[in-house]
């Protein structure tokens, strides 16, 4: 028998070490480092079919490189398609990570039942009823898509070789587990060598795998960094679980940008496209609420309208509260305290609490003036008008800076029905013949008195 192998790896960063240290040098993080089995063979379970002939890759110009190969697959879900920057390139290895409950496995099964291919949607988690039961919510009827309840790569690879799907689904990484390696599933050895095998099997038979992957409280991808080098493309589901809305987005993506962003809503049936955002993240309220103003931002390649509502009342407790939803609370102590040296509202002792309605969270700095604008009114107690909503950003001396791609951002709100918008003065703006009233405003002080005089 083959002597054990025992190495010991950093279950945050994955950085090895030959015997076990209390502080990783690595991520300097204490107390990750464990031992784990290791048995370093040069196997793999996805063994190349004989009738791949190996290649030898000699150099080849630029642009004789063939590219008819990278064909993308439709995955007839708009916004998935459009994150991934075009749809599925063939053979690619994508890593959807997420934190639990949010709707990782309802996204892939409902890819999985849309799509017209053969896809095998392979879960460590759960039964194959369970799956059923969860396709039956979303979509009845699918010829194309096979369940495989399966942890083992080899046999996953068995039924892959049985069932010759066109795109592999993996629920999820963390489950898996080979037989070359002895630690237990989840572990990084675990993780690195299975990512490795799938990698191995997507390259050679030009397959895609799309892997679902845990992540950690910090909300960093459970498992070794290096999980996220070996895969092409890695995504995030993101959202506030209390709320239905939930964002996709590319962290990495060797092949398109990573500034496009998805928009889904979670319903009974599963996850629905939402194409049009800004209508949904604004709240149709006809009477005036004081503390809410609406803000043009720029989310991937989008515009997006977000309301955005402050209370502030008179702190009960010495100090006063400062609490935010969806947006930086340092930014927020710092526009208060601008507003209090360049404005003179005097907002020390008074709680600010602010929140983004639908449960994102933005760090566009072009909400800033929406902020101010949302803090003012709820303080003096006087509405906002329907039509107003604002783009720009906010500097320490209390000037109003201009912000990037600010004709899109009055673009969408001219398309919305908002009558006006708040810009800088500095942006350069060469919309002609817009039906919206752009304000050009240079200062704090100025916002105050347009709004409230
Ligand atoms: P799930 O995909 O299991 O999350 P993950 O794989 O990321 O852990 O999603 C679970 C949540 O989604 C669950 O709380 C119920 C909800 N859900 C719906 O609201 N509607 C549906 O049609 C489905 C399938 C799930
Ligand atoms: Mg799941």
């Amino acid at each position: 028998m083959a002597k054990t192998k025992t190495a010991f790896f950093c279950q945050n960063c994955g950085t090895q070490y030959a015997k076990w240290v209390g502080q990783c040098s690595g991520c300097k993080e204490w107390n990750t480092v464990v031992e784990e089995v290791v048995q370093k063979e040069e196997k793999s379970s996805w063994k190349t079919p004989s009738n791949t002939a190996k290649k030898v890759s000699k150099p080849l110009r630029v642009n004789e490189i063939n590219t008819e190969r990278e064909l993308r697959l439709d995955t007839y879900d708009l916004e998935f398609n459009n994150v991934l920057g075009g749809g599925i390139v063939p053979g690619s290895l994508i890593l959807l990570g997420g934190e639990p409950g949010i709707g990782k496995s309802t996204l892939l099964l409902q890819i999985a039942l849309k799509l017209p291919y053969k896809t095998l949607y392979v879960s460590g988690e759960e039964s194959q009823k369970q799956i059923k039961m969860r396709a039956d919510r979303i979509h009845p009827n699918s010829d194309n898509c096979y369940i495989l309840t399966e942890t083992k790569t080899q046999n996953i690879f068995q039924q892959i070789e049985a069932t010759e799907p066109d795109i592999v689904v993996i629920d999820s990484i963390q489950t898996l587990h080979s037989d070359y390696i002895e630690s237990a599933a989840g572990s990084i050895s675990q993780i690195r060598e299975c990512t490795a095998e799938l990698i191995k099997f997507a390259k050679e038979t030009n397959t895609p795998v799309i892997l679902i992957g845990h992540i950690t409280k910090d909300g960093t991808i459970a498992g070794p960094k290096i999980l996220e080098h070996m895969v092409d493309t890695v995504l995030q589901f993101e959202g506030d679980r209390n709320y239905v809305y939930r964002i996709l987005r590319a962290l990495k993506n060797r092949f398109g940008s990573t500034a496009e962003l998805g928009i889904y809503e979670m319903q009974g049936s599963g996850l629905r496209e939402v194409n049009n955002p800004s209508e949904i993240l604004i709240s149709k309220n006809d009477e005036g609420l004081s503390g809410t103003a609406i803000a043009s931002t720029v989310e991937g390649m989008r515009p997006l309208m977000i309301e955005i509502q402050a209370l502030v009342s008179t702190a009960v407790y010495g100090t006063p509260q400062r609490s935010t939803t969806g947006y930086n609370a340092k930014r927020l102590n710092m526009l208060l305290a601008v507003l209090e040296k360049r404005a003179g509202f005097k907002l020390g002792a008074k709680d600010v609490f602010l929140n983004i309605t639908g449960g994102i969270s933005v760090d566009d700095p072009a909400i800033d003036l929406a902020v101010v604008a949302a803090i003012l009114s709820s303080n003096e107690d006087i509405y906002i008008d329907k039509g107003v909503c604002f783009a720009a950003e906010i500097g320490l001396a209390g000037e109003i800076r201009p912000v990037q791609r600010v004709e899109q951002r009055i673009l969408e709100a001219e398309k919305l029905g908002f009558s006006t918008i708040y810009v800088s003065k500095n942006n350069k703006i060469t919309l002609k013949n817009t039906k919206i009233k752009i304000e050009l405003v240079a200062k704090i002080e100025d916002i105050a008195s347009s709004l409230f005089d």
